[in-house]
């Protein structure tokens, strides 16, 4: 009870230090969600399982339904028929699969494995629900935007709806991987550059997953991925290695994964990557002495897609049952795709290099789960066809969407009020490879999703607008090559009308797996249209999609309007379309930096100081920048417009210092003073000014979100304790140290709101 109280405040306030997971008294009770129950069937059955049923409950693959369409969303691997598979369900040496379709597949496949099979072991049906199953929410780093991590936990409690509705009983997701590098394609699916914000919406989505029954055929199982730092590859290109300090390991990186085990989530996802030499899948300390021993995780471990035998590549295992080997006694449960399990872990047994007992171990791990999802007591609890149909899309759900692709979204720059437009008087050229049209609507990973049932922007404007007559439509360029006369085209449309909407940006593939960025810009060709669009000298407002923050340059950053969309799911035209036109007011907040140029990359806002800064005012020479441009983002993290007029004032502190055991109180004043109603995201940072270890120039540590109508004022409170101070000292280990800390509420990383400081004494 204790931990639902706690985390759910957590969640729905965002604030304060019950939130912060490092040193957190708070974290000690959590765990308790994180409990596996072994009922008393699993270890007699365990008695009665030969050595190839035991590894064929540690081998998950890939759903053959279909002609195996599941193949298409990783990597070609090998494709095995439904038959096959079937067969493989019945021989009992198939734990389940994933990326499947429904549940008519999973109906045939359960039938073979609790009717056919000799032990008739349950299977489990995976899937990969990263933002919405049939109808499709934002991607999770838009979401993330919206700084209401009980949003995140209402849409995954929503996906789960849906998709538990389907015959699914496992997400891989969330995907909580700090990412501070926008090269990286990825960061996507995440929860943004901060930890702090990771950690609640990690909770959060782990939350609305599982519900507070896993056996609820509402609900289904969560699976932290990508464990560990996949999100801190070098340079920005995926499954790349990462060389980090344990410092820096433990402090940013680690703490979204710790706070999603401690919100209860029981599954883990090896990540593809090497942390300092060693691969994660093969990495003992990660998943065994860390994940289990110091964290005490009780679930289960699986590897990522063919992760175990693609360290012959990287150079770690000798072969595949090398490779077998090295995972398994790493701490890794279970294998998906790679199917090394099946085919070496008999063979180590007998060979005596894998005890039988871990196997064992692992193999309870995994059906004490599946008893927890309720598959021993109703295999079919999840699978209903008629269910299926009747989840599909409801109203509310569509509504749910509705909301948080708005909240999703943040107004980087409105000069002059151009923003919110008039719906009648006007009329609206909407330009742009993303004016109109079903395609990416719905955005990366998704499996089960369709454009073809999402809003697109020009549907959106139209049904928004008095006339829907008044607004044209011209595409102007490709994505990433032009189109014939497209210019021309565009040019006239914006010299016929009064203002240009200009929905440019990224394809739904430029982010995502695989798809790293040397330059996260707008592509050429629609900078070029950007270009000319402007020299028609109509006031343009820039509707940016993007899967990552970008550098905007030129024509694009100097309009005097520009929304940052994102990839905003099933509603995209209508959220985008009750921004424009005032129906909702902007309230969203940038979750990663955008720099001023590429090159800056990784940029995150929580640096640390160098010893020669750049004072503020003009740029320096021997000073911490690159040429031309401030050690700075052209957007910070925490960024965003309202329609108001937003002023902070009075900080106050309840006392000039904090006594080690106590805490202190941190107000100010947000007044509205504009003439439209606004919700401001107030956010409390906080910087230590010496340290043993150099501090980063400013850490969020608390926010929230506060509606005001205009002319309104509001005091927001935080109360900061020791464990807010703390930080991965000499030796790895949290220490707050007594001296003076600045503390800032404010309305970005970088900005000054009110500031004031304070002392931690002994
Ligand atoms: C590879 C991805 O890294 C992972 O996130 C995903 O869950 C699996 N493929 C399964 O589709």
């Amino acid at each position: 009870m204790l931990h639902k109280r706690i985390s759910r405040r957590a969640v729905l306030m965002g604030a304060g230090a019950a939130a912060t997971w490092l040193a957190s008294p708070a974290r000690a009770l959590l765990q308790a969600a994180g409990r596996v129950q072994v009922p008393s069937l699993v270890d007699p059955l365990i008695a009665r399982m030969t050595l190839e049923e035991k590894a064929g409950q540690l081998q998950l693959m890939a759903a053959a339904w279909g002609g195996g369409v599941a193949l298409t969303l990783n990597p070609p691997g090998q494709g095995s028929d439904f038959e096959g598979q079937v067969a493989e369900a019945r021989q009992g040496i198939l734990t389940g699969v994933f990326n499947g379709n429904g549940a008519r597949m999973a109906r045939i496949m359960q039938s073979a494995a609790v009717q056919q099979s000799r032990l008739k072991i349950p299977l489990i049906f995976a899937a990969d629900i990263i933002h919405g199953h049939r109808t499709i929410f934002p991607v999770p780093l838009a979401e993330v935007a919206s700084f209401e991590p009980d949003l995140a936990r209402r849409t995954a409690a929503a996906a789960a709806f849906e998709a538990s509705g389907s015959g699914i009983d496992w997400t891989f997701s969330p995907m909580v991987d700090v990412a501070r590098d926008q090269r990286w394609g990825r960061g996507v699916e995440g929860g943004g550059e901060d930890p702090l914000l990771g950690c609640l919406f990690a909770a959060a989505r782990v939350q609305g997953f599982q519900g507070a029954d896993l056996k609820s055929n509402e609900h289904m199982l969560a699976c932290i991925k990508h464990f560990a730092a996949y999100g801190s590859p070098e340079s920005g290109l995926d499954y790349n290695a990462v060389d980090i300090s344990e410092r820096r390991l433990r402090e940013v990186y680690m703490q979204p994964y710790r706070a999603g085990f401690d919100a209860g989530a029981l599954s883990a996802m090896a990540s593809f990557n090497e942390i300092n030499g060693i691969p994660s899948t093969a990495n003992h300390w990660l998943m065994t002495d860390l994940l289990r021993g110091e964290w005490g995780f009780q679930g289960f471990v699986v590897s990522d897609y063919t992760g175990d035998e693609e360290m012959i590549a990287a150079g770690y295992a000798r072969d595949e049952r090398d490779a077998a080997k090295l995972a398994f006694l790493a701490g890794v449960d279970m294998s998906m795709q790679s199917a090394l399990y099946r085919k070496h872990l008999p063979e180590l047994v007998r060979s005596g290099e894998v005890p039988e007992a871990s196997v064992n171990q692992s193999v309870r791990r995994v059906l004490a789960l599946k008893a927890m999802l309720g598959l021993f007591d109703d295999p079919f609890r999840r699978i209903d066809e008629k269910r299926e149909a009747s989840r599909s899309m409801l109203p509310r759900i569509r509504a749910l969407a509705r909301e948080s692709a708005r909240k999703s979204i943040v107004m980087l720059k409105n000069d002059g009020d151009l923003l919110p437009l008039p719906r009648s008087g006007k009329r609206i050229a909407l330009i742009g490879p993303f004016a109109a049209g079903q395609h990416d609507l719905v955005g990366p990973w998704v499996v089960y999703g369709d454009d073809a049932k999402a809003v697109d922007l020009a549907t959106g404007v139209r049904t928004a607008v008095a006339d829907p007559r008044s607004v044209i439509v011209a595409q102007g360029s490709g994505v990433e090559d032009p189109i014939a006369g497209g210019i021309e085209q565009a040019v006239a449309a914006a010299r016929s009308a009064d203002l240009v909407v200009l929905a440019i940006g990224e394809s739904f593939n430029m982010s995502g797996e695989a798809q790293s960025r040397t330059e996260i810009v707008v592509p050429e060709p629609q900078q070029r249209l950007a270009e000319a669009v402007a020299a028609a000298g109509k006031p343009i407002v820039v509707v940016l999609k993007h899967g990552r923050a970008l550098a905007l340059e030129g024509a694009v950053a100097d309009a005097p309007a520009i929304l940052a969309t994102w990839f905003l799911g099933t509603e995209t035209g209508n959220a985008i379309a009750d921004v424009l036109f005032g129906a909702y007011g902007p309230s969203g907040r940038l979750p990663a930096s955008f720099p001023w140029r590429s090159g800056q990359e990784p940029y995150y806002y929580a640096h640390k100081p160098t010893g020669r800064p750049n004072p503020p005012g003009d740029l320096q020479s021997y000073k911490a920048h690159f040429r031309g441009i401030p050690n700075s983002a052209r957007y910070p993290f925490g960024h965003g417009l309202t329609y108001g007029k937003i002023d902070y004032s009075g900080l106050a502190l309840s006392a000039p210092a904090m006594p080690a055991n106590g805490t202190l109180e941190v107000s100010a004043t947000i007044a509205n003073r504009g003439t439209r109603a606004a919700e401001e995201v107030a956010q409390l940072y906080i910087h230590d000014r010496v340290a043993s270890v150099t501090r980063p120039v400013r850490e969020l540590k608390a926010f929230r979100k506060v509606a005001l109508a205009p002319g309104q004022s509001e005091v927001v409170r935080f109360t900061l304790t020791p464990a807010d101070l703390a930080f991965y000292g000499l030796g790895n280990r949290p220490i707050a140290e007594p001296g003076t800390f600045d503390v800032w509420i404010a309305a970005s990383a970088e900005d000054e709101g009110v500031h004031g400081s304070f002392d931690l004494v002994r």
